[in-house]
């Protein structure tokens, strides 16, 4: 049920992703853009969907599905760059830098992080003016230098520096994977400007979680599986849960976070029970 569900949501953000950029020249930047934004798992689209059924908003919130997607593809192409992760292999096919080069790969990003604002910004998407201001006003604090981005530059940083805390690990994890992450799950309560709280909760509790697995998955994972190099954590000397409390240690505390993330969402009742699947799946997943 969950996964049929995580398949045909990530279809609904890819296609509007692909019809979004129909008036774009056909040129490399288009078609890496498109390569860019194909073969994920969907998960932040689903987590907008999904929010967003649970507050009867589900057909008004396709754009915003999409939007995250595409952002997360631009994290995605920005953070596998040689300055960066330098990385080969993203989705089991070469990294956009590697399949054509690193300036294509930078405006790539560059267009995907526009285009994740056009399609949050895009009227006629039966989401209310205000709704639309608000979403865009949280992507970007999700996105920027308060959110994804400081979380990058704190792991960057920390490849250089002392071992940090568990507080500090816990603050670089939620900026670099937990705010887009809590956004997907608060953006179908913000479309009604409904109670964002369980869902922020859920969502905070979640984007730790789903970064403790792709630790481990770094460690324990199977490259092919994975559809990216693994091993590289260690080797770089990347803050992680794992590097400070072990495999073991990392393992419960994603165990805790995911009965945190479903324990937030028991005033759903049973319309819940495909996010608390997700849950579940987060940190069990192979890939
Ligand atoms: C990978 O995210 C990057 C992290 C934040 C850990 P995903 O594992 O969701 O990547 P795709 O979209 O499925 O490829
Ligand atoms: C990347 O974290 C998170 C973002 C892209 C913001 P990682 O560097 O651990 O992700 P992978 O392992 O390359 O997918
Ligand atoms: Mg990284
Ligand atoms: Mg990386
Ligand atoms: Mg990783």
């Amino acid at each position: 049920m969950f996964t049929n569900q995580l398949a045909l949501d990530a279809t609904t953000a890819q296609r509007l992703i692909e019809i979004a950029l129909t008036p774009v020249p056909d040129l490399p930047l288009r078609e890496a853009m498109l390569y860019a934004v194909r073969g994920g798992k969907g998960l932040r689209a689903f987590l907008v969907l999904e929010g967003a059924r649970l507050h009867d908003v589900g057909d008004r919130a396709g754009h915003a599905a999409a939007a995250i997607e595409a952002l997360h593809a631009y994290s995605l192409v920005h953070d596998d760059l040689p300055a960066m992760d330098d990385d080969d292999l993203r989705r089991g096919q070469p990294t956009v830098h590697r399949k054509w080069d690193e300036a294509t790969a930078i405006l790539v990003g560059d267009a995907l992080q526009s285009l994740a604002f056009e399609l949050v910004c895009t009227p006629g998407s039966g989401v209310t003016d205000s709704a639309r201001a608000t979403l865009a006003l949280t992507l970007a604090q999700a996105a920027g230098a308060q959110g994804m981005v400081l979380g990058q530059a704190l792991d960057i940083a920390a490849e250089s520096g002392p071992p940090l805390t568990l507080d500090q690990i816990t603050t670089l994890q939620a900026g670099k994977t937990g705010a887009l992450i809590t956004w997907a799950c608060c953006a179908g309560p913000r479309i009604v400007q409904a109670d964002e709280l369980p869902l922020k909760t859920y969502g905070d509790a979640l984007g730790l979680a789903f970064q403790i697995a792709d630790d481990i998955l770094d460690v324990t994972g199977d490259a092919t599986a994975v559809g990216k190099a693994v091993g590289k954590d260690a080797a770089a000397g990347k803050a992680t849960f794992v590097s400070l409390l072990g495999l073991e240690g990392a393992q419960r505390r994603a165990v805790d976070l995911v009965d945190t993330a479903c324990d937030a969402l028991d005033c759903y009742g049973r319309h819940a029970d495909t996010l608390k699947d997700a849950a579940r799946f987060v940190i069990a997943r192979d890939k």
